[in-house]
């Protein structure tokens, strides 16, 4: 006997699947409201519904996995990712992942390394000009550059950073490991790229914990992060009683010292669940507060949006193309030396990391 559904016609059963996919679409976006001028009602999630399911069937039929930064679109996010989270996490998902093919929303150092910790897996990004400010501040060249000036000190870096200057380095780290790592390192002088400003937190915090290091910097920014200032912190404090601040380490050091709390965007996101606060104000891309509507819709967030413009070319739309019919420039390739030398530096980061 058919089933119920059978008996409809196509056109019917394909708009039903468009109305179930824009129920699940708007029930999880319902409350996100932290980007100027953008909303997600039902009407928007009506017309990204056919893409999010296209996407998810592609997902299927070519073994693919989706990796999504918090900082992305939350239709993506939410819409067609298999996993979301902070670099470290998803260096952790790249590395461990057994799929055919990466689609890594998120930008291109992060693509990069996914391809450095997956090397089998054909790794796309929707948009190759999804750079970031700190990975285009520094060459392998400039690296090589500073070694010379320094030839005693460990090479840390970032992995905000190319793969070519992840292949200088000693150790990789990220913003959730940064501090632990350099603490544990044996050398007393460290060379630190490409961000100066989280050097600079590296500086303050080892010296809050008595060890003693030399940190020499690059002069890379990240031109979200490094807008937050001290003295919004004291206005917002004094309009809001109560108020509990959360930094990225990517702030300046007056800014992770006014935060109540500095992390990665993973333990930013903890922090904000397990802690109790009338508002919280987040100093970190915006991306990040819409991950927190979704997931604490009961929390309240004060502050305007800061937006990655990196991040923000990720769009449902590219995931598709690139999905069916990838440009060369979409897809990541490494010289195979060069990424053999820059996985030993990420390799080294996971042995590093405090398991907890
Ligand atoms: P997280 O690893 O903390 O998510 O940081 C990535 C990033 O680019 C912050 O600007
Ligand atoms: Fe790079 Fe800053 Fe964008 Fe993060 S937010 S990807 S550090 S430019």
């Amino acid at each position: 006997m058919p089933t119920p559904s059978t008996k409809l016609p196509v056109s019917k059963l394909v708009s039903t699947a468009i109305d179930a996919e824009a129920d699940r679409l708007f029930r999880a976006l319902l409350h996100v409201d932290c980007e100027p001028g953008r909303q997600w009602n039902y009407e928007d999630c009506r017309r990204l519904a056919p893409l999010t399911l296209e996407i998810n069937r592609l997902k299927r039929e070519q073994d693919a996995v989706i990796l999504t930064h918090s900082y992305v679109e939350p239709e993506i996010i939410y819409g067609v990712g298999d996993f979301k989270g902070d670099s470290y996490f998803l260096s952790q998902q790249a590395r461990d992942s057994r799929a055919k093919k990466i689609v890594f929303a998120g930008v291109v150092f992060m693509a990069e390394t996914a391809k450095i910790l997956s090397p089998q897996a054909t790794v796309v990004v929707p948009d190759r000009g999804s750079g970031c400010s700190l990975a285009d501040s520094i060459t392998g060249e400039g690296v090589r550059r500073l070694k010379a000036l320094y030839p005693d000190a460990a090479v840390v870096c970032y992995i905000n950073s190319t793969a070519e200057v992840k292949a200088e380095s000693d150790v990789c780290v990220t913003s959730g490991n940064v501090y632990d790592i350099v603490a544990g390192l044996p050398e007393k002088r460290i060379l630190f790229v490409p961000d100066r400003l989280m050097a600079d937190n590296v500086r303050a915090e080892l010296k809050r914990r008595g060890v003693d290091k030399e940190i020499v910097s690059s002069d890379g920014t990240c031109i979200v992060h490094d807008q937050f200032t001290a003295a919004d912190v004291t206005a917002a404090r004094a309009r809001f009683p109560g108020l509990k601040v959360v930094a990225h380490p990517e702030c300046t050091a007056e800014v992770a010292a006014a935060a109540d709390f500095v992390g990665s965007t993973g333990a930013m996101m903890k922090y904000v669940k397990n802690t109790p606060a009338p508002y919280f104000l987040m100093l970190t891309e915006c991306g990040l507060v819409g991950r927190l509507q979704v997931e604490t819709p009961e929390k309240r967030f004060i502050g305007g949006c800061r937006l990655c413009p990196y991040m923000k070319l990720n769009s449902l739309e590219k995931v598709l193309q690139v999905m069916t019919a990838p440009r060369p420039d979409q897809i990541i390739t490494l010289d195979e030396n060069l990424r053999r030398r820059a996985a030993r530096s990420i390799e080294r980061m996971f042995e590093l990391t405090p398991k907890n």
